[in-house]
């Protein structure tokens, strides 16, 4: 596959996501093991996880379990593998979401991922979402001091705007690595966020790329251009939308979720469909 960089580490240009694999829906856990084989299988060495990808209280982390099991049981070398993992976020149990981007919850939550994930250090560690009873440099000041004491590698940021991205790279002393937006033909309100990171060198990580897990099958029916394009190449109009951001910029690296096998060897080969001009105006206008 061919290469990004995210900080100083080398990636596949499309990682895989792992909530699809963790939250409610999720199957069994024999198929999402050969979900993560089979990325890694097709060069995937970016994956993208948190420690509120879970159902019920009693299992934070389940998908770091999942992702570190699945790396661990594969049969060929992963030293080469970055695994992102985030903290900030939780799940109550209830179904629902909550926040807590206090210095002291970020803290215990690294210790938790960095046991989970069975490493010293975490690769690239995201500070999930803005906490609104936090101020937003309390939150990054403790990822700063995580990445001083060398219990994260690489910092990152997920849901943030132009002026956080700002703040945040301030705070970390220019070392922001990357910032995890959602970005898809469905949601492109974070194409300002995207040129910031193209321009400041700051890999930009699209999160439900292909407009979520539950619509993420319909893309073709719900953008005809993507379909139009797609049935041009021959290809699913998943691995175009994939393919049109990947043409944004060098610094994207998107992140597609998956839960099948299939679903991740497709997405994996967006990086060799290449757009014509036409083709990517085209996009970009739909
Ligand atoms: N930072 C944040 O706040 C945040 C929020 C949401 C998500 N994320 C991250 O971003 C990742 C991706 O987002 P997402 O999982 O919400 O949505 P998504 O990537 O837009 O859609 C995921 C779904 O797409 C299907 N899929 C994947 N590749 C496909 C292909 N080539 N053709 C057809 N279908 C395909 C998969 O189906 P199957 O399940 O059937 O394989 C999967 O369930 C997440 O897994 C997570 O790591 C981060």
């Amino acid at each position: 596959m061919k290469q990004r960089i995210i900080g100083n580490v080398q990636v596949g240009a499309v990682g895989l996501g792992g909530m699809p694999m963790s939250i409610e829906g999720r199957p069994e856990i024999d198929r999402s093991v050969r979900t993560v084989h089979a990325a890694l299988d097709a060069g995937v060495t970016l994956f993208d996880t948190a420690d509120a990808y879970h159902v019920h209280a009693d299992e934070v982390g389940h998908n770091e379990t999942l992702i570190a099991q699945a790396l661990a049981s594969w049969g060929g070398d992963t030293s080469g593998v970055l695994v992102a993992t985030k903290g900030g976020h939780l799940r109550p149990g209830d179904g629902s979401w909550t926040v807590d981007g206090s210095p002291a919850h970020l803290r215990e939550a690294v210790e938790g991922s960095l046991k989970r994930l069975g490493v010293d250090a975490i690769g690239l560690y995201q500070f999930h979402r803005p906490d609104p009873r936090i101020p937003y440099a309390e939150s990054v000041g403790a990822v700063r001091d995580l990445l001083d004491e060398g219990k994260i590698r690489l910092a990152g940021i997920s849901n943030a705007n132009v002026e956080q991205i700002r703040q945040a790279r301030q705070i970390l002393g220019g070392r922001l690595a990357a910032v995890q937006n959602q970005f898809s033909p469905a949601f492109r309100s974070s194409e300002p966020e995207l040129r910031l990171c193209d321009e400041l060198g700051i890999a930009f990580l699209p999160y439900s790329p292909l407009g979520g897990i539950a619509r993420a099958g319909e893309l073709g029916d719900r953008f005809g251009e993507f379909a139009g394009v797609a049935a041009a190449h021959g290809v699913s109009p998943q691995r175009v939308a994939l393919a049109w951001m990947l043409a944004k910029s060098p610094h994207v690296v998107p992140i597609p979720g998956a839960s099948r096998p299939e679903s991740i060897i497709d997405s994996a080969r967006a990086p060799e469909l290449i757009l014509t001009g036409a083709e990517q105006a085209r996009l970009d206008a739909a």
